[in-house]
């Protein structure tokens, strides 16, 4: 019997701005090309019947990059949401955001949390975004929210396990990843995932995101799409 599709596979869109510099265009129109092959991922990813499927969208390092792409990073959820949300609550997909919220500007974050909140209810695949996201940060959240409830009272300190770390991360009660694919040529994990990653496959490909089709995603996983899917 063929093997099926792993359940949570989570991918680190790598090469957007490489891509952009490469045909003499921004590295923001990098980052465009990415969110339109991010679409295309997420339709082979329904095809695939994949349960759970989360995207590295902008880390808790990427403030360190010019105003500029700062800034198209945080305007891309917002065109994204206003053309996809409809689509997506069709398509009972449901929205979820694992990273820290606070110091995103205004309209993004309501974009964003618009998009989680009018979801909830939809039982079909989970898209996670990891927005403003790193692992490190993600256990150092994880280990407050602990210390908290044990100041509460409400645990003791012997409570404190692996499984009850991992739920309070920001994936919660999502799986593991079964398989953390990176693009764009590095072969690190640059601060995505840390904990969650520890027994995951790691799969890197040297194609910019921008490049990187539903059937390379499908080979990455041993898959393979449908010709309905190939047709169009
Ligand atoms: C890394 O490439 C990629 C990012 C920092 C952003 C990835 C975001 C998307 C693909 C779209 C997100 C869209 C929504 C709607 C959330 P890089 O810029 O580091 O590439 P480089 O290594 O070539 O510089």
């Amino acid at each position: 019997m063929c093997k099926g599709s792993p359940a949570h596979v989570a991918i680190i869109m790598d090469g957007n701005g490489r891509w952009g510099k490469k045909r003499g265009i921004s590295r923001s129109e990098g980052h465009y090309a990415g969110s339109k092959r991010m679409e295309e991922i997420i339709d082979a990813s329904i095809e695939l019947g994949i349960n759970v499927l989360t995207l590295y969208a902008f880390s808790s390092e990427n403030w360190s990059r010019p105003h500029d792409e700062v800034k198209y990073l945080m305007d891309l959820p917002v065109r994204f949401f206003h053309k996809k949300l409809p689509e997506f609550m069709k398509r009972n997909i449901q929205i979820r955001i694992s990273g820290n919220l606070t110091p995103v500007p205004g309209k993004t974050r309501e974009v964003l949390e618009k998009a989680v909140t009018s979801t909830a209810n939809n039982t079909g695949m989970i898209v996670n975004f990891a927005f403003n996201y790193g692992g490190r940060g993600d256990i150092v959240h994880a280990a407050k929210m602990l210390m908290e409830e044990v100041r509460n009272g409400k645990i003791s300190e012997e409570d404190i396990t692996e499984k009850k770390l991992q739920q309070c991360l920001y994936t919660g009660d999502l799986p593991s990843p079964d398989m953390v694919i990176r693009t764009g040529g590095e072969r690190r994990l640059s601060n995505f995932l840390l904990w969650q990653s520890a027994e995951s496959e790691l799969y890197f490909s040297d194609v910019h995101f921008p490049d990187f089709t539903g059937e390379m995603f499908a080979k990455a996983i041993g898959q393979q799409l449908g010709k309905r899917y190939l047709s169009g």
